[in-house]
């Protein structure tokens, strides 16, 4: 027999309650805890398993077949190709570029048949601005609906190769409880949508909003159910648009890939170093340059940093692109093993180009760059500088340096600096390139080669 429990789940962070609260101590948004009701099978009753559990070695699988997609920059971040019967996710704020991104990769894509459900815009609207994206050179169906069961329905008329679904907020399953964008619809009709891919073997887009605080809207739950989390983000002043892996059961994560909004839709970047440097201008003070890893791949950016005295009693800290708390941390450990007086000086720091960094080898710039603004001095020419930093101060080693050297002196840079590594574990020679590396173990020592 069938139990029916209910559960108490947040829509915004997807944090379960067995009771019902008012605010959320997760997250801490207020009202947002939707009651969820659960039936739960009576496995003693339930005659279907009869499916035992079976020895790794017995078990085959076939390679999972891929998808080429026009963008190879897209076709990269997803391992190889777009696999079939998956279901992804791609969430970003409204306004990013979503449904720019997806109408313009199925209407290039030749000779598939691709069914494009829009609950957000009309038919009239989605047609005005794939003008702009030229033509399409797929079978591209266009169907403004909301409806769960009317959409699979519409699946088995067209078969295609492709779904998208634009958005997950926007449709529901009128079978269900809850009202439309309400978790329950948005986990269920997710579900349903994950068995489609699986049974016809096609690949579902599911686009999903996210709130400004980076949860996607409802369900952080859904990053669960989906075999691909993409998140869609961008500094709307930039041009530039940032798509991210953060999951994929069919290739690696995270990865991350930069595509430019122009007035014919996105267009990729590949010299994503060269085009996040572009406005960088060596020489002057309180700038440094990191050599990151985003996923497999190396970049460059530029850290800027400004010290200054602060005419009020609590000094300003600021920091864009770089974590808040990783500033606070960086200071502390300057102020005791430097002796740095920063208690009454107001700093902003920023990652120019408006990329938000995840990789803790950004550090030593972030000091580098503090450094030099504190003192007013230039660093010294055509330096790069890729280490994490710890509590004692210490410059800590970083992953692929092999990578980050060959794109450090690729684009021109003269010297690296990093931690100091086990001499064995690494030879300066064992590949070509003209950088000078430095090895440094702490930042007293990372003060003296930047300013004497
Ligand atoms: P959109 O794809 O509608 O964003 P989302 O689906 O994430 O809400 O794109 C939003 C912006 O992109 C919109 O302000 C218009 C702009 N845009 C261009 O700059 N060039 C183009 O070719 C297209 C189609 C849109
Ligand atoms: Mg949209």
């Amino acid at each position: 027999m069938a139990k029916v429990t209910k559960i108490y789940i947040c829509s915004n962070c997807g944090t379960r309650y067995s009771k019902w609260l008012g605010k959320c101590s997760n997250c801490g948004e207020w009202n947002t805890i939707e009651e969820q009701i659960i039936n739960k099978t009576d496995v003693k009753s339930n005659n279907l398993l009869t499916i035992s559990p079976k020895l790794i070695q017995e078990i085959n699988y076939d390679n999972f077949e891929r998808i080429s997609l026009p963008s190879d920059e897209l076709n990269r971040i997803l391992g190889g190709g777009l696999t079939r019967g998956s279901i992804i996710l791609l969430a970003g704020e409204p306004g990013i570029g979503k449904t720019t991104l997806l109408m313009q990769e199925l209407m290039k894509i030749k000779d598939f048949t691709v069914l494009y459900v829009s609950g957000e815009e009309s038919l009239g609207q989605l047609k005005y601005r794939s003008e702009r994206l030229g033509r399409p050179n797929s079978q591209f169906y266009l169907f403004h609906e909301l409806s769960l069961p009317i959409i699979i329905q519409a699946i088995e008329e067209v078969v295609p190769d492709f779904v998208v679904i634009d958005s997950i907020q926007s449709i529901s399953d009128p079978n269900l409880s809850g009202f439309t964008g309400s978790l329950q619809q948005i986990r269920e009709c997710t579900s349903r949508l994950q068995e489609i891919a699986k049974v016809k073997n096609i690949p579902i887009f599911i686009i999903g909003h996210i709130t400004k605080e980076g949860y996607i809207a409802g369900p952080k739950a859904l990053e669960h159910i989906v075999d691909t989390v993409m998140h869609f983000e961008g500094d709307k002043n930039y041009g530039y648009r940032v798509l991210r892996v953060i999951k994929n059961r069919f290739g690696p994560a995270p990865e991350l890939a930069i595509f430019e909004m122009t007035q014919d839709g996105l267009k990729e970047i590949n010299n994503i170093s060269e085009y996040l440097l572009e406005t960088y201008k060596p020489d002057t003070p309180g700038s440094s340059i990191a050599v990151l890893m985003e996923g497999n791949r190396p970049i460059l950016v530029e850290v800027q940093a400004l010290v200054s005295y602060s005419p009020y009693g609590t000094p300003q800290r600021s920091s864009i692109g770089y974590d808040p708390h990783r500033l606070g941390m960086i200071l502390a450990v300057l102020e005791k093993r430097l002796d740095l007086r920063v208690n009454n000086r107001d700093i902003f720091v920023n990652v120019t180009g408006g990329l938000r960094i995840y990789d803790p080898a950004i550090d030593s710039a972030v000091v580098a760059a503090i450094l030099s603004s504190f003192n007013d001095k230039t660093l010294p020419h055509l330096l790069a500088l890729s280490a994490e930093i710890g509590l004692n101060g210490e410059l800590r080693s970083v992953s692929q340096l092999q990578k980050r050297i060959q794109e450090a002196s690729k684009l021109g840079f003269k010297q690296l600096i990093t931690a100091n590594i086990k001499e064995k574990s690494f030879k300066n020679e064992s590949f070509n390139s003209s950088i000078n590396l430095k090895f440094i173990n702490n930042i007293s020592e990372l003060a003296q080669v930047l300013f004497f």
